[in-house]
């Protein structure tokens, strides 16, 4: 095997990069979006309605509302709580933008709650502790696909009449304790974002087990309007429609909902091609010095949803830090990517909230230390081979 690092002038471990997050389309998708665009009616419509009525029976809840991202779906889940100035809504560093970003758009405030480095979920031993009159609402994100100790915060929550809404982004196809991610009874957020386990190209959706809920957050994502356009067709006769609230244009289309409808009959098997390529990583991965992973439940109630395959590096143990390793993995030709350094590292929230490092010190080490390799089902077992190859290759080579 070749040692000199291809990022140091050395051949590659593969010729051409191996994408991160590449989506996993076939014939299935093609026709159905080609059917869509024969039919006239590519806006919002009936394969909005049918991916909304099979998504909900997926994850098991009464209710499913699809938006054009998950950003829309957390955005309009704090609307419908009510969230605006002065609120404080409970979060975690450790997570993508979008998550706190939505509570500053309503005028509320994202409190960070530090995370356990164990499983990079927040930690609910923190949260009582930051919770005050000002709190609304607790914002926790399923990171990677790891169900969050739910039972701990809904505890928390009921003690104190706060609402929870999952960020279940990367949770497509989780379990906690027997129930799918998506069926609690919360607002639950989902992302079908291009490289998500479930891909619209962009999209997303809102489960609730709560009816009126349900009805506001479809009024509220199309302009606030009573009927939307499909049902104005359907009925054939002349309606109006009116203007009940200052709604958003959040809305997806027929188009987006025709892949989305047979991504969603794939994620049986996508999810056991997943478990099969992260047993291969485990293996090789649990012999190798110096990077640890997140927890995986295995036993049947329990499911990460493998969206993120992520190794964190003990940083003492080589010579370079984390971003000089991803550097040169991207050099073997292998898309390793970065999810995520801690938001109150980042300028706007040290700038706005005067944030240092140290405030959270789990979320802050762990946003220094990680990175995520890829993991699709529509790789090959030699992919997964060329990925662990090129971690031994770059890692040794800068070990201490
Ligand atoms: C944890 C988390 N929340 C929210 C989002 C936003 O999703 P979207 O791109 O669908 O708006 C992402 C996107 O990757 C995410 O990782």
């Amino acid at each position: 095997m070749e040692t000199q690092l291809a990022i140091d002038g050395g051949s590659p471990v593969r010729d051409s990069l191996l994408v991160f997050g590449a989506p996993t389309l076939d014939e299935a998708e093609f026709d159905e979006v080609m059917d869509t665009l024969r039919s006239g009616w590519i806006g919002t419509g009936p394969k909005t309605l049918r991916f909304e009525q099979e998504f909900a029976a997926y994850v098991g809840s009464p209710h499913a509302v699809a938006v054009n991202s998950c950003t829309a779906a957390l955005h309009l889940a704090l609307v419908v709580n009510q969230i605006g100035p002065g609120d404080e809504v409970i979060t975690t560093p450790l997570t993508f933008a979008a998550t706190a970003n939505v509570a500053i758009h309503q005028g509320a405030c994202p409190v960070f709650v530090d995370i356990d480095p164990c499983t990079l979920n927040i930690n609910p031993r923190l949260v009582e502790r930051a919770i005050t009159p000002r709190t609304k609402a607790i914002l926790p994100v399923h990171f990677g696909g790891l169900p969050c100790d739910l039972d701990a915060l809904q505890r928390i929550a009921g003690e104190h009449g706060l609402a929870i809404i999952e960020d279940a982004a990367h949770a497509v196809g989780a379990r906690y304790r027997g129930e799918m991610i998506g069926g609690s009874g919360n607002l639950v957020c989902f992302s079908f974002y291009a490289n998500k386990n479930l891909t619209t190209a962009e999209g997303g959706m809102v489960t609730t087990a709560d009816a009126a809920q349900a009805e506001q957050l479809a009024i509220w994502r199309l302009h606030g309007l009573s009927r939307d356009a499909w049902k104005r067709y359907q009925s054939r006769r002349l309606m109006q429609s009116d203007v009940i609230y200052p709604g958003y244009k959040y809305n997806m289309t027929d188009l987006q909902s025709s892949l989305g409808i047979h991504q969603l009959h794939k994620q049986p098997e996508f999810l056991r091609t997943r478990e099969r390529y992260a047993r291969l990583y485990d293996e090789a991965f649990d012999a190798l010095p110096g990077v640890r992973r997140q927890p995986r439940p295995d036993d049947g109630r329990n499911r990460h949803a493998l969206h993120l395959y992520v190794l964190i590096l003990d940083r003492e143990q080589f010579r370079v830090d984390r971003n000089q390793i991803v550097a040169a993995l991207l050099a073997e030709n292998i898309g390793a990517a970065l999810h995520y350094r801690a938001l109150h590292t980042h300028p706007f929230y040290q700038n706005r909230f005067r944030y240092r490092p140290g405030d959270y010190p789990c979320a802050a080490e762990v946003g220094e230390s990680i990175f995520t390799l890829p993991l699709t089902p529509g790789m090959s077992e030699a992919n997964v081979a060329e990925v662990i190859e090129a971690v031994y290759k770059v890692l040794s080579a800068y070990r201490r």
